[in-house]
This record gives C-alpha cells, structure tokens and sequence, in this order.
C-alpha cells in the first residue's frame, strides 16, 4: 500500500523530479521509455521557476487524426508525490475539456512512474485518486478514458485494477497508431 497525494508541480519537488528524469522518466509516455534529451534538461536546470510555470500551464495540445482533422485540447499535469518520503514518484495528466469527437482518439488520463517506483501501486493509487479529484472538480464527466497501446501490459494492468474491463481497438493516429481504449465510469 502507497501513501500519496497529486500536487501542482512546485519548486519544493524539483530536486526530486530532476533526480527521476536521470533515472529514466520517460519524456513522452506512449509505453516506451524514451527519455528527456541533454537539451530539455539544460533548459529545465538553467531557469528551474520557469520550467515549474510551464509545467503548471493548462497546456494545449494539437493533435491530427488518422484522418487529417486537426485537434486541439487542454491538459493539465498533476505531480504525484509519496507522503512517507516526499519524493517525486511520477505524474497524471487529465484532459477534463476533452471533447467527445476527440475522444475517438486519444484519452482523458495519462501516467507514467519513475522507473525505481514501478510495481509498487504508485499508479494504480494515482488513476483512483485521479476518479476521485474528477467527480469532485468536473461533475459533469462520466467517465474517463484511458487509451494503452497493445503491447503496454504494464499500463493495462493499471487500467484493469481501476474497473476498465472491455475496451475498443482504435487506431489513435499521429505519434500512437493502434490502441486499447478503455472507458470506466464515474
Ligand atoms: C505503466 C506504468 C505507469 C505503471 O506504473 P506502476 O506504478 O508500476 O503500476 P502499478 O504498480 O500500479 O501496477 C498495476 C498493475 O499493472 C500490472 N503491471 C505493472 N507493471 C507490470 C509489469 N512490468 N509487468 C507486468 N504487469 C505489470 C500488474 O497487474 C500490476 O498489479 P500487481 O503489481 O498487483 O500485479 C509504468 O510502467 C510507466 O511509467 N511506464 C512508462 C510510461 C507509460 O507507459 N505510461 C502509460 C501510457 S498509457
């Protein structure tokens, strides 16, 4: 059982966050582990506040459909931190203005764990808390989908042990291809 809490990304966890990055956090979390490059840790350490005020910017997202449609949506990052150690242990995004179109393609809720705090519950406790924290800032929400691609078990697994259960096969175009979308209710 982990201890945990999602918070706006803050200087307090910067540190903590960096350390994760060296051990291989994952920069784009589409199941590989691909990682920040020399660059984007350069800017990050050379101006840490403003990387902190990027990092807590409804960010929006522009996206192109398999079939050309161009997209675009808000998402916004949570850091999800563990109250026994305060330390940094990954991140959740939510994409609460989701439109239902966009929906075809791509989920309201994405993660990724710092590669020594894997298998240890960290983001099956964060998609809960993440259920919990949309039912009570976005009522209107029914549900929240989560898209995993085929050969990501590990993500799946986080999936499964929050109630998704049956899922569609959609092709999620530009950066993903083929994907498991799971939808689990609010
Ligand atoms: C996917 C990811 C976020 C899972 O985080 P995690 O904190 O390790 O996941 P959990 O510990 O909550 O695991 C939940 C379940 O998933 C399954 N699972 C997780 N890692 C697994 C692995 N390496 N092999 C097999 N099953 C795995 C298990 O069923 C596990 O439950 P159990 O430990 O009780 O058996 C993490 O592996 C990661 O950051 N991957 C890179 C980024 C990514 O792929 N993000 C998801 C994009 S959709």
């Amino acid at each position: 059982m982990v201890n945990i809490k999602l918070v706006d990304p803050s200087m307090e966890y910067f540190e903590s966050q960096l350390e994760a990055i060296h051990e291989g956090f994952p920069y784009f979390w589409n199941g590989t582990d691909n990682q920040y490059s020399a660059e984007q840790i350069k800017e990050m350490t050379d101006d840490p506040e403003e990387f902190i005020r990027t990092q807590n910017k409804f960010s929006s997202q522009e996206y192109t459909a398999p079939d050309g449609t161009k997209f675009t949506f808000e998402r916004k990052r949570h850091w999800i931190i563990d109250t026994d150690t305060n330390e940094y242990v990954g991140e959740i995004t939510l994409c609460p203005g989701i439109k239902d179109d966009f929906l075809i393609y791509a989920g309201t809720t994405g993660y990724a764990i710092r590669p020594s705090a894997r298998r240890k519950g960290y983001a099956s406790s964060a998609v809960k808390l993440s259920m919990d924290y949309t039912r009570q800032h976005y009522p209107d929400m029914k549900e929240i989908v989560i898209c995993v691609a085929p050969t990501n078990i590990s993500s799946e697994g986080v999936v499964k042990k929050n109630g998704g259960q049956d899922c569609e096969i959609v092709d999620a175009g530009h950066g993903f291809g083929m994907v498991k979308r799971f939808r689990i209710p609010l």
